[in-house]
């Protein structure tokens, strides 16, 4: 039998935490014999409810399951820890400028940077799905400096799969036999959702669906606002979809992307695609089982492209020198 994993998850009682624990316990993240152990970490005032999730996990009785603990201290949380998601995240609450709220999440991120450096597993993968994602995923790397950069990773998955969706509903082609989708940039409304990669039912998107206007007004901004709608609709922001997402990102990561198929995650940037080296930028990349990615290479970039990705990729340049005059990188 497999050794279990162990998974640290933070934010553990919050929305994205319900809709995620149970999916992680069943063996949709690492795989149907893989066992896991759970250690969830939370702000003290919320452990009490922490423990209420706990109750309701031991009640599914998952096979799969080897322990779970709960705590409030991001070294016992991260101790030996293989895989890290990392929920908990300061939101921007009204009025609120810019710095301060990347002050308050360098003060949640900043820390466990620290804590992943000092006590996770030497195979540790780290996903930031707290916002601002991208950001964050870069304060807790640059504070973990033993761990390789390329471990620390920020989520634009669930806006990968939003994109997949709404291009199925224009073309009427199954999700499934919808490929090579990218968001470039940030997780934010200037990411750049690009289909003249993608592929339905092995043709080219952008040639099939041959509609500019829809393209340009409806298909970038309803997946860039995605976020926003789901908020005005339910009155809470996306929690399972996200869950779900992070779920798909890990998957992939530790078990590799369908041959010919890519995914999108925001990695640290090595300069590719003029994306300025070391923000942590969405690209399409490629994985191997065992944990490996690789941004894809060699994909044309027209003009119309290439202002979308530099226009995110500048927002998170001004992220990172808000971070560095902050002193939290
Ligand atoms: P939520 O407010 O329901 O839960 C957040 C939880 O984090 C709370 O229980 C809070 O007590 C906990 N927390 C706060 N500081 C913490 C700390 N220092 N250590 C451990 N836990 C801490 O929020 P929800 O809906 O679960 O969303 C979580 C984050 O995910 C938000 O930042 C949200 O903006 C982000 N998000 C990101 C998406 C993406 O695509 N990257 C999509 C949807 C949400």
């Amino acid at each position: 039998d497999k050794q279990p994993v162990r998974v640290a998850v933070t934010g553990a009682a919050g929305q994205i935490g319900y809709a995620l624990l149970f999916r992680i316990a069943s063996g949709a993240l690492l795989g149907p014999d893989q066992p896991v152990s759970l250690r969830l970490l939370e702000i003290t005032p919320a452990l009490k409810a922490v423990e209420g999730v706990i109750m309701e996990l031991d009640d599914c009785a998952f096979p799969l399951l080897h322990s779970v603990e709960a705590t409030d201290d991001a070294n016992v949380a991260f101790d030996g820890a293989s895989v890290g998601l990392l929920v908990g995240a300061r939101p921007r609450s009204r009025g609120m400028e810019r710095a301060d709220l990347l002050e308050a999440n360098g003060g949640i991120f900043k820390p466990q940077g620290q804590a992943i450096n000092a006590h996770a597993a030497d195979d540790i993968k780290v996903l930031v799905v707290g916002n601002p994602a991208n950001t964050n995923a870069l304060i807790a790397a640059s504070n973990a400096p033993d761990v390789p950069k390329d471990r620390f990773h920020a989520m634009t998955r669930l806006d990968h799969n939003r994109a997949i969706a709404q291009l199925s509903k224009k073309t009427g082609a199954a999700v499934k036999d919808i490929t090579n989708v990218t968001i470039w940039g940030n997780h934010s409304a200037t990411q750049y959702p690009d289909i003249f990669h993608a592929k339905v039912n092995g043709q080219n998107a952008a040639e099939l669906v041959n509609d500019q206007a829809w393209l340009e007004n409806d298909f970038i901004p309803t997946v860039q606002k995605r976020g926003a709608a789901i908020i005005d609709a339910r009155g809470a922001s996306s929690a399972a979809s996200a869950a779900n997402a992070a779920i798909d990102h890990v998957h992939d990561w530790v078990l590799g992307t369908p041959a010919g198929d890519w995914v999108s995650m925001s990695v640290p940037s090595d300069g590719s695609y003029g994306v300025p080296e070391g923000i942590i930028s969405s690209f399409p990349c490629t994985t191997k089982p065992g944990g490996e990615y690789e941004i894809v290479q060699g994909l044309e970039i027209d003009a119309f492209s290439r202002a979308r990705i530099d226009a995110s990729a500048n927002e998170l340049v001004e992220e990172r020198a808000a971070i560095r005059q902050l002193g939290l990188i």
